[in-house]
């Protein structure tokens, strides 16, 4: 996965500084990576730049296809540049033209050579007469193998009687469904016609407007400047309820009164984001809640994040993942990461606001539990990633795109976060948080402009309690530093007291106050069983606090784990209806993979993984597989 680890990035950085002053043989064994260019796409972004895209397509589901046009409106920055190249994955180009004041002159076009992270090159050639503004107007289709796209026939949809397609671009998957420059370096305003089958409605990452009437032709503009990978569309049995004035919910009618429940504090939690960071530059902030295939909690698609049916356990145990959707507005959709490498401004960013929202809508105890669960998944993930890549901006020029998404962005890169604001108090740091995001609105951000924001408004203070040393040391050393905060729960101290009293016989189940604790203890009490515990007791367990039959996907996620890990063979089957009821990869991949390593289970595995895959999205199925791959090494 990692090719060549270095020490630290920092001495990387240093090095390619060095290389202008070194003789050849000097620079043979320096390479020239550098931090801030985007590994992750084809575009001559250094030549041309995208403006505006207008999309015009065909929905078919029979074919499993988008079918139509794509226009880019492109400036060139490099007067001697003649050729384009976009990023394109599974696509089928019909034409490209080019349109300058009025007419449209055909172009010359051709593939290179494809990669299976990167997809394949689109070579544009420009006619002899483009000028420095341009349209190109490419007619092409999709594959029904489209990465980004995932054509859910009606079996595997709440109602059961329409089909459903919904996209995830994030993170080079955009390229499968429109040939663009795919890189969150470049930013465009959108527009878009969608033709579905008439009985369905089409909604984007765009102004839906909660009214439409359904005709089966669907307009969607995008006024605000956007990454490609924040493009999305779903097209389904679709009907929306507000949840408040600017808030609301789109989802199959079926689960439309258990999401307006679920998620009633949207409309406040955005209100609240307002209050600390500013204001909200989006127009309406809705949810789409899809089928159980979707494989992640929430996608920040702007003005309308995609959500994971997960979430509806009954009790809003679980909406932390709203806020941090929601949190996205501001960092990462607002304020982009420059490239993928600068990741943790936007998940770790997002994962501090979204705890801080968690504290003012809910109470700070929920959110210390939901802290202290977060920490414990980071310090098991510092063990599994191997030290390069425990960087906060770790190198990246040759992972494949969904390896680098680990807990280390989002948890490390929210304990930062904290210990900044516990160093400057936590007034400054709202007041340097508001700032970054005007300063840097609708741009994006490398980790080293970061820092030196950072530094500018905070650590060049007189006094200040950080250096710019130990503020790299986070961003370009493994581990965690010293003096990093650690989080802290009182009621989850005791659920794990309770835990190791109870499997030492010195307490009874009665004993423990479990209808008075959060999902979250819950969670933590089972994390914390000793490794030694007779199948008898788990059975007590399960049949005292019904665990095997849970309505919380998270319980059931660490529950199943264990029941795995200890082969508690009395409840496989249970496990595998949780296997085939959840999609999310969080919930489901690790399942697989204690299952896989237990000794004994491999085979039971892979069985059980054969018999749902048909349900799964290919990137959750793709998790699995190299979660079992691991465990058979
Ligand atoms: N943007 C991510 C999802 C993502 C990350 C998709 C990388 C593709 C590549 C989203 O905001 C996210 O972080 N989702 C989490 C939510 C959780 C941390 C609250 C998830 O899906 O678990
Ligand atoms: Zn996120």
């Amino acid at each position: 996965m990692y090719r060549k680890p270095v020490p630290a990035l920092f001495a990387l950085i240093a090095a390619a500084f060095v290389v202008t002053a070194c003789s050849k043989d000097e620079e043979a064994v320096v390479d020239n990576y550098d931090p801030a260019r985007d590994y992750f796409t084809f575009a001559n972004t250094d030549q041309f730049v995208t403006e505006h895209l207008a999309l015009d397509l065909d929905v078919d589901f029979e074919a499993q296809e988008l079918r139509g046009f794509a226009m880019l409106t492109m400036r060139r920055l490099d007067a001697a540049a003649s050729q384009v190249t976009l990023d394109t994955r599974d696509l089928s180009i019909a034409s490209v033209a080019v349109l300058q004041s009025g007419t449209s002159v055909p172009a010359e076009f051709h593939f290179g050579e494809d990669d299976a992270t990167l997809g394949t090159p689109l070579v544009i050639d420009l006619p002899a007469a483009t000028g420095g503004s341009f349209d190109l107007m490419i007619e092409y289709r999709t594959s029904p193998a489209s990465t980004a796209l995932q054509w859910l026939p009606p079996e595997l949809t709440a109602g059961g009687k329409h089909p459903l397609m919904f996209s995830q671009s994030q993170a080079v998957h955009a390229r499968s469904w429109v040939p663009l420059q795919d890189t969150p370096a470049i930013r465009i305003t959108y527009e878009a016609t969608v033709r579905t089958p008439r009985s369905l409605l089409a909604v984007m990452s765009a102004n839906n407007n909660p009214l439409t009437p359904r005709t089966g032709e669907y307009h969607f503009d995008m006024p605000q400047p956007i990454p490609s990978y924040l493009l999305a569309i779903a097209v389904g049995n679709l009907y929306f309820a507000p949840l408040g004035e600017d808030t609301g919910v789109y989802t199959e009618p079926e689960l439309l009164d258990a999401s307006v429940y679920e998620f009633a504090d949207t409309q406040a939690m955005l209100e609240q984001a307002e209050a600390m960071y500013g204001p909200y530059d989006w127009g309406r902030y809705d949810l789409l809640v899809l089928p159980p295939s979707f494989p992640y909690g929430g996608m920040e698609n702007p003005r309308l994040s995609f959500i994971t049916p997960s979430l509806l356990a009954g009790d809003r145990s679980l909406v932390s993942v709203i806020a941090h959707e929601l949190a996205h507005s501001w960092s990462g959709n607002l304020v982009t990461n420059a490239t993928w490498r600068d990741g943790w401004l936007n998940e770790g960013m997002t994962s501090y606001i979204e705890s801080r929202l968690m504290e003012v809508i809910y109470d700070v105890d929920r959110v210390d539990e939901e802290r202290v669960l977060s920490y414990r998944e980071l310090l098991q993930d510092l063990e599994d990633v191997p030290e390069p890549m425990q960087a906060l901006a770790p190198r990246l020029d040759d992972t494949s795109s969904e390896d680098f998404q680990g807990g280390i962005h989002y948890s490390k890169g929210q304990l930062f976060l904290e210990y900044l604001e516990k160093a400057f108090g936590r007034e400054a740091f709202d007041v340097f948080l508001t700032s970054y995001f005007e300063e840097f609105a609708f741009g994006t951000i490398t980790t080293e402009q970061f820092l030196d924001y950072l530094e500018l408004n905070l650590l060049s203070q007189e006094g200040s309690p950080v250096t710019r040393e130990q503020a790299e040391q986070w961003t370009y050393q493994p581990g965690l530093p010293d003096g990093a905060p650690i989080p802290r729960s009182a009621n989850l101290d005791s659920a794990a007291a309770m835990a190791i009293a109870w499997a030492d016989d010195e307490i009874e189940l009665a004993d423990i106050p479990v209808g008075d604790w959060s999902p979250q203890a819950t969670i933590h009490f089972i994390n914390s069983l000793p490794e030694k515990l007779s199948k008898e007791k788990l059975g007590q367990l399960d049949a005292a606090w019904g665990l095997s039959k849970t309505s919380n996907a998270e319980i059931g996620r660490t529950w199943f784990i264990q029941v795995a890990t200890r082969r508690y063979t009395d409840a496989y089957t249970e496990l595998e209806a949780h296997l085939n009821r959840f999609g999310r990869g969080r919930l489901i991949a690790p399942v697989y993979g204690a299952l896989a390593s237990n000794g004994e289970d491999r085979e039971l595995a892979l069985e059980m993984f054969e018999r749902a895959r048909g349900a799964y999205h290919p990137i959750t199925a793709g998790w699995i597989e190299a979660g079992i791959k691991r465990a058979a090494d």
